[in-house]
């Protein structure tokens, strides 16, 4: 069976083709900017956004290395004012990563209420078959009041217009990370 972050994988490399718009809501280290990078393809693009300079400048090392910063755009900004940024087109899929940037300043988390805002952002400009993805890391202070919040949110949204996944790993022990799919019908 898969851990959180690879069944993450999964499910946006099942939905994202060459030339579609995605969406790393929490850029860190770049993994997740990469990752959509390949799956957008030379036509394709995503947006990445994170609060700290640092985020920038590893993601976009990550990209240079790879040969694909040209097919990603990094904002230093929170990803609840992602709607000025994003084009027109339809989003087909997007990953949030929540909880702190591992080997950094574990003071900056993200906060349910951002985080709430920027998932109903991205909905709203969802495609049908997209999907939004979020990783919970839940074992640091704030981390756990996040994700309950998270959860009822995806439990309140529409059985009509979205179908909603949360996968987790229930015999574990130190909190591994869970996650939400929310998938547009
Ligand atoms: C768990 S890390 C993400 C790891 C990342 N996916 C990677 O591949 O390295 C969470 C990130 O969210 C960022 N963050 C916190 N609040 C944010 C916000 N409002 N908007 C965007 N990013 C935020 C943090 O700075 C941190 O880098």
């Amino acid at each position: 069976m898969q851990n959180a972050l690879s069944y993450s994988h999964q499910l946006l490399k099942e939905v994202l083709q060459p030339g579609d718009l995605a969406v790393d809501a929490t850029m860190g280290n770049g993994h997740d900017t990469l990752f959509l990078a390949q799956l957008v393809g030379r036509t394709g693009h995503v947006y990445a956004c994170d609060l700290q300079e640092q985020a920038i400048q590893n993601t976009k090392k990550r990209l240079e290395e790879a040969g694909l910063l040209s097919r990603a755009t990094l904002l230093l900004t929170g990803h609840e004012t992602l709607d000025q940024y994003l084009p027109e087109k339809e989003l087909k899929g997007a990953i949030f990563n929540l909880g702190y940037l591992p080997q950094s300043d574990k003071a900056i988390i993200t906060q349910p209420e951002t985080t709430l805002l920027a998932i109903q952002l991205l909905l709203d400009r969802l495609s049908r078959k997209g999907r939004v993805v979020i990783v919970c890391y839940y074992g640091h202070s704030g981390g756990l009041a996040e994700m309950e919040q998270v959860r009822q949110f995806c439990k309140q949204l529409s059985q009509k217009e979205y179908a909603v996944l949360n996968y987790q790993f229930i015999n574990q022990q130190n909190q591994p990370p869970l996650l939400f799919c929310i998938e547009k019908k």
